[in-house]
């Protein structure tokens, strides 16, 4: 098939690309580069042995997005373009709405003028909101805390919208919980830019040495060592549960929203000592207060993924925290 992969220079895009050539797709990339490299084409093709095409431009543009349609005869969209940073979004909530939700609306614009109608989004495990409790469930109450989340639960309600409105549209949502790690060859990874917010890129640049020390916030939750359990996938295995997703959409109509994690949970202490037993280093860390906004414990139910897609993670923590390694002491 050919499949337009929105986002596909991005950390998880990028993976997921690769997989989709190894199994004989043809992929056509665009992304306006906001929050990548060009030169993560050139390692693709490393690993994959084939180069995408690519295109670089904005979602929102409408007439650039017309033009990549009618150059290609798309037959399905995985779309990762979006704005992700948190903290951000509450600084400039109105260009994460336009970006991410303006842009969405003009691709399934596009892509219904063009008789596409197949789509896998990227959401996140962000909908969850504060109330549930792990496992999470696909059929639970959703909410949102911060601008960059309600993007992701505006879309989802979005999509699912159109899937009512034509029966020819096939909608998954696949809602990632904590990818970390990288690609086993150590050619394409994480790479932001910047003082990282996450967990695993923070603490890997403390390894590092490129920063002093990694602030844990909190350890008075109410979780076995006090700090934040969180379900870290693999990113590799996130991108094969993109095909597995993209298999469901093309033999499935309607809308699906599906959890992908591991159903295991993991706590930051957990991971550091992971990550210095994996790679032999050391990352000194200190207890700080708790960030605002966090849970304690987030973590998926995935017997869905398993029962729709047939797919299940299979990197350990020692893998990710390897593998991110590998590629950090590679680049
Ligand atoms: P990323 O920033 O590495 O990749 C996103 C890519 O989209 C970047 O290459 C960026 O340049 C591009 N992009 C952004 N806006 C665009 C636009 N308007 N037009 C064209 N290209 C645009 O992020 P990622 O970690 O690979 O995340 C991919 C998707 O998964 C995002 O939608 C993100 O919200 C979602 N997600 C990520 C995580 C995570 O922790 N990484 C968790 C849950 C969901
Ligand atoms: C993980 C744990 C922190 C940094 C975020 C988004 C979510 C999704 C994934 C996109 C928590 C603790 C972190 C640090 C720490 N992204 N921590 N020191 O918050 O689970 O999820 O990324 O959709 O929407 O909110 O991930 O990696 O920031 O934090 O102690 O310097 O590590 O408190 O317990 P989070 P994270």
């Amino acid at each position: 098939m050919k499949i337009l992969v929105t986002g596909g220079i991005g950390f998880i895009g990028s993976h997921t690309v690769v997989e989709l050539i190894e199994n004989g797709h043809d992929v056509v990339i665009v992304d306006n580069l906001s929050n990548s490299s060009v030169k993560v084409l050139d390692d693709i093709q490393k690993i994959a042995k084939r180069r995408p095409v690519f295109y670089e431009a904005d979602i929102r543009d409408k007439a650039a997005m017309e033009r990549v349609f009618t150059e290609n005869k798309i037959d399905a969209v995985i779309h990762f373009a979006g704005l992700k940073a948190v903290g951000e979004s509450i600084q400039i909530p109105m260009e994460y709405y336009h970006n991410n939700i303006t842009g969405t609306l003009v691709l399934c614009d596009v892509m219904r003028t063009h008789g596409c109608k197949t789509i896998v989004f990227s959401s996140s495990a962000t909908v969850y909101g504060m109330n549930n409790v792990s496992p999470f469930k696909e059929d639970m109450p959703t909410s949102c805390t911060n601008p960059y989340g309600w993007t992701k639960l505006m879309l989802e309600q979005i999509l699912t919208d159109i899937a009512h409105s034509d029966p020819e549209w096939s909608v998954v949502l696949l809602r990632y919980f904590n990818p970390i790690g990288a690609h086993p060859s150590g050619i394409i990874g994480e790479n932001p830019s910047g003082i990282p917010n996450n967990l695993f890129p923070y603490l890997a640049r403390v390894a590092a040495g490129i920063l002093p020390c990694l602030s844990i916030y909190g350890n008075d939750y109410d979780t076995p060592d006090g700090t934040g359990v969180r379900d870290y996938i693999h990113v590799v295995d996130l991108a094969q549960g993109h095909l597995k997703a993209l298999n469901y959409a093309t033999e499935h109509k309607g809308a699906e929203a599906i959890n992908l994690g591991t159903s295991r949970g993991t706590s930051v202490l957990e991971l550091v000592k992971a990550f210095e037993k994996a790679n032999g280093v050391k990352v000194k860390y200190k207890i700080v207060e708790r960030r605002p906004g966090d849970i304690a414990t987030c973590y998926a139910d995935t017997a869905k993924a398993t029962e729709l897609l047939g797919w299940s993670a299979k990197y350990g923590i020692e893998d990710m925290c390897r593998h991110g390694w590998n590629y950090m002491n590679k680049k």
